[in-house]
């Protein structure tokens, strides 16, 4: 998750931008850079040297121009294209004189670098941000001045985006303007009221402790002691004023109270944003780096998804959903047993490694394992430039941002989706599915951020149903068809924040032998939402309770039916049943949370946990 700093004015632009970019730093970043504007022309610094990118820079900045009227900064995590030096920001336009920083996804940036290149602009990165520089320009060129320039750009762009702009002919002025992504501005409250502005508070609390923000499209002209803000048509609109007295911690943490809680609240967000541009006007998918001919995969009669964790339980989501589109068998297999048995491989098979880290040795393992069968291999990661992104043969990187809290939340569901797409990509290509039906399941996809956040409003319902159980040791977790890979993760999620046994079945395989342990105060939590086997999954509750248990159920908002064979409920909106678990998770997010919370426990570090697992 990138993040962006401006400064104007007064004696210390140089050291301010600096000290925002390191608090910036617990966002996550593999590159940083910045350029100053000293009344003459611009001055850039670039440093992609992953956690010492900042350091670097710093050292760098020692030969930067002594008395800078402005500058912007960012830190980078890498979206489009790998974290160098060429694609660190700020970016330049073709004269040199026009920079900018940008945080968020320029969903139409293949097709606005065409036509700049076609124009005769000359593109030097990999980046979707650098186009914003070169459009500024022709803007510019056309005779507008910055502002109105930043405007008529904001009308081009689709996606979202945070962006700070300083150009040479225009001393001391930066013009900042938002979509979704955030952005606050500022002036400090010292005499000299620089004019200030950042992705997140905590880059400039130090400076003052009022702030501003934008609505979407909104575009701001910062000056020392001069903020003045319009909308898209350069109509003069007010900013919403903020005052926050939160310390420094408090405001990395967004005003949560940990990063689990904040990350959790990210994840419309990063649904969405995995999801943005990726499919293409011939409905194709954009795989960030696919090194695979698509013959390869016209050939594929078999997929296998190898993964760890919560991202072993994205991929049983994913199987459900690839089989049913593709009608070819998917096989899923645990990343850590997956090469000590003899699975059977050829370049038919397409292998799947999903890791938000990027980095498990488990995954890699795997999946070096199958290119030496000679399967070809994707990955699914959120890191740019990991291990698996480097050696696999094609990349879909999921864009939920670094995830700081060791218990994955936002990760996971950004790996659904991506997983989800890359299904309909398939489908798509291989003419599984017609064209209404792709069209029909890609809209329901894209409306899964606003089903989650309905969810993330009811926080507080399901705290009040974690509060009836923090005595209770052992739980049950039961779930049907996708709801089962859901009702894993509800479970993981408990044992490793709560520190609860929780175990999760098929709810199909109680009879089986599980059913023994059911006795009057069992208290088992069932993934009851409608999918196929919903009537079903009822059946199964309906035998624990009838030996006593207390059943709490994740069901479709106005379902009387399970209601009434729940003693708590958790409701959720409804969704189509394969994209029904990006949903039905939050809620078992949000219980083992608020059971962690209850005992008083560290959910953003859990006891002998790590985030990335290098090791067997
Ligand atoms: C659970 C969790 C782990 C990871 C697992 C795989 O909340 O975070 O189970 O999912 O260690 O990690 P990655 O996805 O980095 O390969």
């Amino acid at each position: 998750m990138c993040g962006i700093i401006g400064v104007t004015g007064g004696a210390q632009v140089t050291e301010l931008l600096l000290a925002g970019l390191a608090r910036l730093e617990y966002r996550g970043y593999d590159s940083a850079g910045v350029v100053l504007e000293d009344g003459e022309r611009l001055w850039r610094a670039r440093a992609a040297t992953g956690t010492r990118s900042l350091e670097d820079l710093a050292k760098l900045v020692e030969d930067a121009p002594a008395r800078p009227e402005a500058g912007v900064g960012h830190t980078r995590w890498a979206t489009h294209g790998r974290p160098t030096d060429a694609n660190a920001h700020p970016h330049l336009d073709c004269t040199g004189r026009v920079a900018v920083v940008h945080n968020g996804i320029v969903e139409n940036c293949r097709e606005l670098a065409a036509a700049l290149a076609d124009g005769g602009h000359t593109l030097v990165s990999d980046t979707d941000t650098e186009v914003i520089a070169h459009l500024v320009e022709d803007e510019l060129g056309a005779g507008a001045e910055l502002a109105g320039a930043v405007r008529a750009v904001v009308r081009r762009l689709r996606g979202s985006f945070a962006v700070g702009i300083v150009r040479a002919e225009e001393p001391g002025t930066i013009v900042a303007a938002r979509r979704v992504s955030p952005l606050v501005v500022a002036l400090g409250d010292g005499p000299e009221r620089e004019g200030l502005l950042a992705s997140d508070i905590p880059a400039i609390l130090g400076r003052t402790r009022t702030f501003w923000t934008l609505a979407d499209d909104q575009v701001v002209t910062l000056r020392p002691g001069s903020v003045e803000v319009t909308d898209v048509d350069g109509v003069s609109v007010a900013p919403r004023s903020l005052h926050v007295d939160w310390d420094l911690e408090a405001a990395e943490k967004g005003g949560f109270d940990d990063f689990m809680s904040k990350e959790m609240h990210e994840q419309p967000q990063a649904v969405r944003d995995t999801l943005l541009g990726r499919t293409l006007a011939d409905g194709t998918l954009a795989v960030d780096e696919l090194r695979l001919d698509p013959a390869v995969l016209d050939q594929v009669d078999k997929v296998f998804i190898v993964a760890c964790g919560s991202s072993f339980h994205a991929g049983l989501v994913a199987k459900h959903a690839l089989e049913r589109w593709l009608h070819i068998p998917v096989e899923i297999d645990i990343a850590s047993e997956f090469r000590y048995r003899d699975p059977v491989l050829d370049q038919r098979t397409l292998v799947v490694g999903v890791s938000q880290s990027g980095e498990t040795v488990d995954t890699l393992q795997a999946m070096r394992h199958a290119s030496s069968e000679g399967a070809p291999v994707l990955v699914i990661s959120n890191v740019v430039d990991s291990s698996m992104a480097r050696e696999a043969d094609g990349v879909l990187y999921t864009r939920a941002g670094p995830e700081i809290g060791v218990a994955a939340t936002k990760t996971h569901l950004a790996q659904i989706a991506a997983l989800e797409l890359l299904g309909l990509a398939l489908a798509q290509q291989r003419g599984s599915l017609s064209p209404d039906q792709l069209a029909d399941l890609l809209a329901q996809l894209g409306r899964t951020p606003e089903l989650i956040d309905d969810v993330l409003g009811r926080d507080e319902a399901v705290a009040a149903v974690a509060r009836r159980f923090t005595d209770v040791r052992d739980f049950f977790f039961l779930g049907r068809h996708v709801g089962y890979p859901v009702a894993m993760e509800g479970a993981l999620k408990l044992k490793e924040i709560a520190y609860v046994r929780a175990e999760a079945y098929p709810a199909g395989e109680l009879k089986h032998g599980p059913i023994a342990l059911v006795e009057p105060g069992t208290v088992v939590v069932g993934v009851a939402t409608r999918n196929r086997l919903w009537e079903k999954m009822l059946s199964n509750v309906a035998e624990v309770r009838s030996r006593g248990a207390t059943v709490v159920l994740v069901a479709d908002d106005g379902d009387g039916e399970t209601a009434a064979e729940a003693d708590h409920v958790l409701w959720v909106p409804p969704a189509h049943e394969l994209l029904s678990p990006l949903v039905d998770v939050v809620p078992l997010q949000q219980f083992a949370y608020h059971l962690a919370r209850a005992h008083h426990l560290d959910v953003d570090r859990p006891r002998n946990l790590a985030k990335t697992v290098t090791v067997e």
